[in-house]
């Protein structure tokens, strides 16, 4: 990429002929879609270098990528041609009724990348479906009601599952969780930001597990209760927060101990996003269901799946399917994808070493930098008032997003949260990811003080 390529951003943001845009938006989109609560420009079209180029002129480098749905890029030329071969060949199709070739292999191709103990497919549309189909998996498989679920994670919007969610979004968990029975919660844990302790960690966040063990399960639930535990190996949405080894081997021994199934949800974490296939892998864990999703669309149609072990999977006949699962253009895509994900992978752990090199550094020169963290092609900065306190700080985050949003790096970010997230491509050119991080450092030095 030559530098005369880079992103450059021209314009007030969002310009002008974003906002004409915007104004039609807000005329026809219910509240939540309006122009406040999207991004501040308006799609032109993406070039082949990744990058965004707005309705103004302005350019931008993609740290988004489809929230993860587009890990190879905007249009990787053998997942395009895939999808145009299969449609020619079977066009639209209910996959679950009527099956053609690649639907199998593609099960076939994700039970050998999924953990040993893996064996049986059942494919979804969507990424809160395979979570909704496997606590109905685990509820069939056990005969048990319950499920232990952990605050912070994100699954889904289906009613059921703004139930089990809780981000840090204002009003989010409010009104959700006590109208839906079966759920019960144990803080997520973290080394960062753990539980019934302050002030700067590292922390032990083994507390949760005591928890679970000395309160959870004396006062609230009997443990013959709990079907499932359901975890995100590492918390996208949280704030790419990741557990300690410590941490799931007292999980481990409170599945042994009481007979609980464990559904990794590795719908953004998966698929290579957090350096290896499954983040999972990171600390061994050997789920009785996995969730795949996002990465595994590649780019092309909405996909997603669950992955569980012949206990749970090979004599059910629960429904998590629908008319559009699995339909052969998006199935070509996801195996076509396939083909490109250990290359990939071996890119994203480049990114990986860039940003430790380039981004780690701010958490010793601001005291508002709390933390930053990094698997993979995934990284957070995370804003405090100060290190001892911890105390979210949102306006620090949001004046930094702004800074680098003008400097050209697009990336997850809004005014209500205080962890700004990178989540690009996996095969994000490592100068052009270089180059946001200098960015970021940048912004950082204009609107933090040290
Ligand atoms: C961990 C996790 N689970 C589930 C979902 C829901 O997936 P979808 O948006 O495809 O329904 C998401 C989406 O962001 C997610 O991050």
């Amino acid at each position: 990429m030559s530098l005369e390529n880079y992103p450059k951003v021209a314009t007030e943001l969002p310009g002008p002929k974003s906002i004409e845009i915007f104004n039609r938006q807000d005329q026809v989109f219910y509240a939540q879609m309006h122009s406040g609560s999207t991004s501040p420009f308006i799609v032109d079209f993406k070039d082949a270098d990744g990058l965004i180029h707005d309705m103004d002129g302005n350019t931008f480098a993609n740290h988004m990528s489809a929230w993860g749905a587009a890990p190879y890029g905007p249009f990787p030329p053998e997942v395009r041609q895939a999808q145009i071969d299969a449609w020619d060949r079977y066009g639209m199709e209910i996959s679950c009724f009527l099956q053609s070739p690649p639907v199998v292999e593609l099960a076939e191709r994700l039970v050998a990348l999924a953990p040993k103990n893996i064996t049986r497919v059942a494919p979804t549309v969507t990424g809160t479906e395979a979570v909704e189909g496997s606590i109905k998996l685990a509820r069939e498989c056990t005969g048990r009601p319950m499920i232990l679920a952990f605050l912070g994670q994100y699954h889904g919007e289906s009613t059921y599952l703004a139930a089990s969610t809780s981000t840090e979004l204002p009003g989010s968990p409010t009104g959700n969780a006590q109208y839906t029975p079966g759920l019960v919660f144990a803080p997520y844990p973290s080394s960062y930001r753990a539980p019934f302790t302050s002030g700067a960690g590292p922390h032990d966040d083994t507390v949760v597990i005591d928890y679970i063990e000395s309160w959870l399960l004396r006062h609230q639930v009997e443990p013959t209760q709990i079907a499932a535990v359901l975890i995100e190996p590492i918390a996208g949405e949280l704030g790419v927060y990741a557990p300690s080894q410590a941490f799931w081997d007292g999980l481990n021994r409170l599945r042994e101990e009481h007979g609980w199934l464990l559904i990794c949800d590795e719908i953004q974490s998966g698929m290579g996003r957090s350096g290896p296939v499954w983040a999972g892998d990171l600390w061994g864990l050997e789920p009785d269901m996995l969730l795949t999703g996002k990465g595994l669309a590649a780019g092309g149609q909405a996909m997603a799946a669950i992955l569980g072990t012949d206990k749970v999977m090979a004599d059910s006949h629960v429904y998590t399917t629908g008319t559009y699962v699995w339909e052969p253009a998006g199935v070509a895509a996801a195996l076509a994808g396939l083909d490109l994900l250990d290359d990939a992978m071996r890119n994203a752990l480049e990114l990986e070493e860039i940003g430790r090199e380039i981004l780690a550094p701010l958490v010793s020169k601001y005291e508002q930098v709390g933390d930053v963290r990094q698997y993979g092609a995934w990284a957070a900065v995370e804003f405090v008032q100060d290190t001892v306190s911890q105390a979210p700080n949102r306006q620090a985050q949001h004046a930094f997003s702004q800074a680098a949003l003008m400097r050209g790096v697009f990336a997850i970010s809004s005014p209500e949260k205080w962890v700004y997230r990178m989540q690009p491509a996996l095969t994000m050119q490592p100068e052009l990811f270089r180059w946001s991080c200098e960015q970021m450092v940048e912004a950082a030095a204009e609107v933090l003080s040290d």
